[in-house]
């Protein structure tokens, strides 16, 4: 059998992601303010997760997680947590109390990066303050200090699909540019206090994604006010781009998409041409922001969403040339089908006959991110960093606590020797891999604690209940193994 060349660069970085409202918890210490994803519940595949918000006339309504969706959201709502329910975010994982412990932990098994996001609401509790909490800053100084400790540098996302409350409600989020001020002011005062030990940096989470989940924020919108919302988020980031380059030369900025992978279902034309289109939903966001400029078809698309154009000044059109991104940054957990006919979407569409799926029926595809790699080099001509990847399952204990995970091994390895194939015969530039969500967290979509994608088991329950004692799986002494020997294990 012939083996592959499944070395990675010297210098691969290794690592973890995590995203504050899943992992963190701490939901009212150290002077944090109220974050959107405060007032969501948790669900599972079959019950979607909600809000919980009362109208002007006291009714209590409960808008699905995608405030962008929820038709019946007006001006004159207000959150309110109510006693029967369980909102993941407040005690997520509590990495707030055991940051030291998990952080041994990663660097157990190598890392010498961890990607995590910073919380908004803890930097800047309403987003309107003029002078940040210093206890919120403190907090993620000693998270860094510890990782300086075993050598692991930060990988900083500002924003991860969220908002304090207070600009959701104030402002219907994103849609207002009043935001682009209060990002920009919350971004520098990270670059400052950060960027001497922080050369990696997204502006975003999953920009891509704020037509259909909720990370704009946006309670009530058309599909221009979203596109509105997207544009004023490009500012936003191009602003932090700039700033981060004047406050520290060597910092690289990117920006996160969700980038699972499209194909046609058919070879028909009809089906090709709509893939065509289907996928320039996504490259907009990648185009814009990695080449910066609106790309020709752009008006095309708009209109197919309902409207010809946008506010953009020729303020905005310089930030955005002068803002471009440095490496583009994606996740990749599966592949999906579109034909002729079908509504635009991100993830799903019909069954693809050659992929098996997770229990959450997501299509497993090591290939799908070989050839994502390829498209975005291909495209953007930057580097690319794999800043989510992984496998969500159920992990079954035994009475030590321990998990033997074979099928997330199993998961890892063939995505891993894909990467390296892209790296090493297609000669992407690639710089690094973190996994997501190392120590089990929450899960995004659900709300859930079953589906983990660790290799680090959190003993903890769907309802917040357990010990939440760490334990490591079977997984955590082979990606060791990767890691130490920079991926060789990875040959057959
Ligand atoms: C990405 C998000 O969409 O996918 C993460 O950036 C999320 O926040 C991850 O957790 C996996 O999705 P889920 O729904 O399985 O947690």
């Amino acid at each position: 059998m012939k083996k592959l060349n499944t070395k990675f660069p010297e210098d691969f970085l290794w690592g973890g992601a995590t995203a504050d409202f899943q992992y963190e918890g701490g939901f009212n210490e150290g002077g944090r303010g109220i974050l959107s994803h405060d007032y969501e519940t948790a669900g599972s595949n079959e019950t979607p997760r909600h809000h919980t918000l009362r109208n002007k006339d006291g009714k209590l309504i409960t808008p699905n997680s995608s405030f962008i969706l929820a038709e019946d959201v007006s001006n004159d709502v207000e959150p309110v947590f109510l006693e029967n329910e369980y909102y993941p975010s407040h005690q997520a994982v509590d990495f707030y109390h055991r940051y030291k412990e998990d952080i041994k932990l990663m660097a157990g098994v190598g890392f010498n990066i961890f990607r995590f996001s910073v919380c908004w609401s803890r930097i800047f509790p309403t987003g309107e303050e003029t002078e940040p909490n210093e206890e919120g800053l403190q907090f993620y100084d000693d998270v860094i200090s510890e990782m300086a400790k075993y050598n692991m540098e930060p990988l900083i996302t500002i924003c991860h699909d969220e908002l304090p409350m207070n600009l959701v409600l104030k402002y219907n989020g994103w849609t207002s540019r009043k935001v682009i001020d209060a990002y920009v002011k919350y971004a520098e005062v990270l670059f400052k206090r950060y960027g001497k030990r922080c050369r990696y940096w997204l502006t975003f989470n999953e920009i891509n994604a704020v037509r259909g989940f909720g990370p704009t924020g946006v309670r009530k919108a058309s599909g221009k006010d979203r596109y509105q919302a997207a544009h004023n988020m490009f500012v936003a980031s191009a602003k932090a781009v700039k700033l981060a380059h004047r406050i520290s030369s060597d910092s690289q900025v990117g920006a996160m998409y969700a980038m699972s992978e499209q194909y046609p279902a058919t070879c028909k034309p009809e089906d090709i041409f709509h893939h065509m289109q289907a996928r320039r939903e996504n490259w907009y966001f990648v185009d814009i922001m990695g080449r910066g400029y609106y790309p020709s078809y752009a008006q095309n698309l708009w209109q197919r969403h309902g409207f010809d154009r946008l506010d953009i000044t020729l303020e905005d059109t310089q930030i955005l040339k002068e803002g471009q991104l440095d490496y583009i940054a994606f996740s990749y957990y599966r592949s999906n089908i579109t034909k002729a006919g079908d509504a635009w979407r991100n993830v799903g569409g019909d069954t693809n006959p050659y992929l098996e799926v997770t229990p959450w029926g997501w299509p497993i595809d090591p290939l799908g991110l070989r050839y994502c790699m390829n498209e975005i080099y291909d495209r953007i001509q930057k580097p690319v960093f794999i800043v989510e990847n992984g496998m969500g399952a159920v992990d079954e204990p035994d009475e030590n606590g321990y998990v033997a995970d074979d099928y997330r091994i199993d998961f890892l390895k063939k995505h891993l020797t894909a990467m390296a194939d892209a790296i090493n015969i297609d000669k992407v530039p690639c710089l690094g891999y973190t996994m997501w969500g190392p120590i089990d967290l929450v899960s995004l979509s659900t709300g859930e604690m079953k589906k983990r994608y660790g290799f680090v088991y959190v003993d903890m329950d769907d309802r917040g209940k357990g010990s939440l004692d760490r334990t490591p799986k079977k997984s955590y002494t082979w990606m060791k193994n990767v890691i130490a020997t920079n991926g060789e294990v990875l040959i057959d």
